[in-house]
Order: C-alpha cells, then sequence, then structure tokens
C-alpha cells in the first residue's frame, strides 16, 4: 500500500487568500478562501498593492484555519504546494514567501504550482474519474485558453485570447451597464430576466488562428451599443443587453470548443476558471457535449474561482513525478502553461 499524501497548498495571486489540505490530489479536507473583493469593489477592479498588502495580513489565519478545518497538524503534512505564477507579483510573492518559510522550518518538500493548471486540476476533484487525455477551457479572469491535457501535468494550448480574456469582457461590460465589480456574477444573475436574443452582437472570428478568441470587438460593441441609446435618449434594458452579451460569449466559446474537439478526436471535455462558473456557459455546453456524446466535467462555483484546492490538486501529480523547489522558488508573474522553472 501506498502511503497517502497530504498536501498544504497555498493560493494569493489575485485577490484571493486560501489555503486548502488535500489528500492524494482528489480529496479535498479543507478549503479556506478569504475573498478580498469587498475590498476592491469600490475601486472597480482589484488593486494591487492593496491585494498584497491584504495578502500579508491574512495568509497565516487562512493557513492555521485550513490545517485546523482538516483536523491535521503541520507534522502530519507531505508537502507545502504553492502558486508561483501567472498573477500579480506583490501577491504570489506573499504565498511564496509562506510556502518557502513553512518548508524551511517543518522540513518538508516545497512544489511550486502554475495557477492555470491549478484551474485545470479542479476538475479532479469531484470527478473521480476523469483521467488525462481530455481537452480544457480555461477561463477565468486573466486567461481564456483551450488546452489539450495529454497527461498529467503535460498540456499544448491549441487556442488563446488575442485581447481579452473572458472573465476580463464580463467585468469589463459589467462596468460599463453600472453593475459593478467582479462582472461575471453580476451579469450570470441578471441576465436571466433579460432576452438574450434582443440585441445581436458579434461573434468575433480570428483570422489564422483556428481556435484562437478575441472579446475586445464585442465589448467595443456593447460600448457603442450603449453609447447610441443615450444620443438617441433610448432608455437601456440592463437585462438584455447582460443576456445579448452573455450569449454571444457563451456561442464563440462553444463553437471554438466543439470543433477543435471534433478536429482532435477528444471524447472527454472539461472546463475551468472562474467563467466556468456562469450558469448559462454550463448548460450550453452540456447540452452541445450530450449532442456529440462527448463526457462533460466541470467543477462545482468554489473551485472555479481561485482557491488553493485545486493547487494542492495539481500539486499532487507533481509531487508524485518527483517535483520539488528550492528555497530560491521565485514569483514568475508571467509563467507559462507547461513551463517549468
Ligand atoms: O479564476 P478566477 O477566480 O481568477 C482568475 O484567475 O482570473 O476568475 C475570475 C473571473 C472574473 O473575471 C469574474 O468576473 C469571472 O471569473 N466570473 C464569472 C462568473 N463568476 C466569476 N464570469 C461569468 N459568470 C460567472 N458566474
Ligand atoms: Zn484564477
Amino acid at each position: 500500500m501506498e502511503k497517502d499524501v497530504y498536501i498544504l497548498a497555498i493560493e494569493s495571486s489575485c485577490d484571493e487568500t486560501a489555503a486548502a489540505v488535500v489528500k492524494n490530489g482528489r480529496e479535498v479536507l479543507s478549503n479556506v478562501i478569504y475573498s478580498q473583493i469587498a475590498l476592491h469593489t469600490e475601486y472597480g477592479g482589484v488593486v494591487p498593492e492593496i491585494a498584497s498588502r491584504k495578502h500579508i495580513e491574512k495568509i497565516n489565519q487562512v493557513i492555521e484555519q485550513a490545517l485546523s478545518d482538516a483536523h491535521r497538524e503541520l507534522s502530519q503534512m507531505t508537502a507545502i504546494a504553492v502558486t508561483y505564477g501567472p498573477g500579480l507579483v506583490g501577491a504570489l510573492l506573499v504565498g511564496v514567501s509562506a510556502a518557502k518559510a513553512i518548508s524551511f522550518a517543518a522540513g518538508l518538500p516545497l512544489v511550486g504550482v502554475h495557477h492555470i493548471e491549478g484551474h485545470i486540476s479542479a476538475n479532479y476533484i469531484e470527478n473521480k474519474e476523469l483521467v488525462p487525455p481530455f481537452l480544457c477551457l480555461v477561463v477565468s479572469g486573466g486567461h481564456s485558453h483551450l488546452v489539450e491535457v495529454k497527461a498529467y501535468g503535460e498540456y499544448k494550448i491549441i487556442g488563446r485570447t488575442r485581447d481579452d480574456a473572458a472573465g476580463e469582457a464580463f467585468d469589463k461590460v459589467a462596468r460599463a451597464i453600472g453593475l459593478g465589480y467582479p462582472g461575471g456574477p453580476k451579469i450570470d444573475r441578471v441576465s436571466k430576466e433579460g432576452n438574450p436574443d434582443a440585441i445581436h452582437f458579434p461573434r468575433a472570428k480570428v483570422e489564422s488562428g483556428e481556435y484562437d478568441f478575441s472579446f475586445s470587438g464585442l465589448k467595443s460593441a456593447v460600448l457603442n451599443y450603449l453609447n447610441s441609446c443615450e444620443m438617441k435618449g433610448e432608455q437601456v434594458n440592463t437585462a438584455d443587453v447582460a443576456a445579448s452579451f452573455q450569449k454571444a460569449v457563451v456561442d464563440v466559446l462553444v463553437e471554438h470548443s466543439m470543433e477543435a474537439l471534433q478536429k482532435y478526436g477528444y471524447k472527454k471535455f472539461a472546463i475551468a476558471g472562474g467563467v466556468a462558473s456562469n450558469s448559462s456557459l454550463r448548460k450550453a455546453f452540456q447540452e452541445a457535449c450530450e449532442k456529440k456524446e462527448i463526457a462533460f466535467y466541470h467543477p462545482s462555483p468554489v473551485y472555479c474561482t481561485d482557491n488553493a484546492a485545486m493547487i494542492g490538486a495539481a500539486a499532487y501529480y507533481e509531487f508524485q513525478k518527483g517535483v520539488r523547489h528550492g528555497f530560491d522558488l521565485n514569483a514568475v508573474p508571467n509563467l507559462k502553461l507547461g513551463e517549468r522553472i
């Protein structure tokens, strides 16, 4: 019998201070998230300096809570895992420094994890049968990637955004229609009251990058629509704009993903990242995958947005492969997926 692996995972790449204890990569014993959203709301987006400062204030408390919720001592951990990129450098540094200090003090191996690898691995937590290879759409506030997951820790990006990430588009449009930050969940909610066919917004096709995305044109189209309503003195129906915008995003994401699934011959498809918690996106993929007899996987919303359990899941497979980082591990704000530093 192999020994159980307990990983204490830390995530601080953006505006969530998070820690979790994960057993054997797929069993979450605790998942503590301190969200800073309320703090950043008054500025309409994440303020990096404020994020770093709040991470410093909260990180020890969140880590202690994760161990206590899991009913485990630090001495019972097998390894410490931490997100070291991509993300905000000051924010990442807080988690990386804390992980290095704990690793040194407790004599535990240190495993640095790629944030997007964490998002993808969130799918392993509740889908015990999911194993690579599969295709994964990662849609978050900073990333929109269509990724071939060839094996654990082995990725190939086949499509990416040329401009705004999907979540970024949600956030910008939400701000423009007065819904505030963070835009994704608000647009999701308001859209339920609106007509998705009320306004036809463009679905961008990117020349030469078959599976690439572009959302800045769509965002501009929404802004133009709002301006023209204002000029004509017409009342804007916020719910209709939200629903129509959301449909345009979902249509493009589904179309690209289904084409890629067909071309590459995958029978398993997963979604990940904050935007993957969007109810309309989940429904559209559920239906499209059912039609094509493709198994569809998605994490629960709490594992879609930033959390440390997903980092623990990704770290497990890295740890099993023998990945260990030294105390020279640094934050890498532009870390590429699959890159090992
Ligand atoms: O993965 P995440 O927590 O952080 C990044 O790594 O970026 O994603 C945050 C993004 C934000 O842009 C937020 O507006 C979006 O995910 N989001 C949503 C929903 N919930 C969060 N977008 C659409 N619908 C949602 N329900
Ligand atoms: Zn994220």
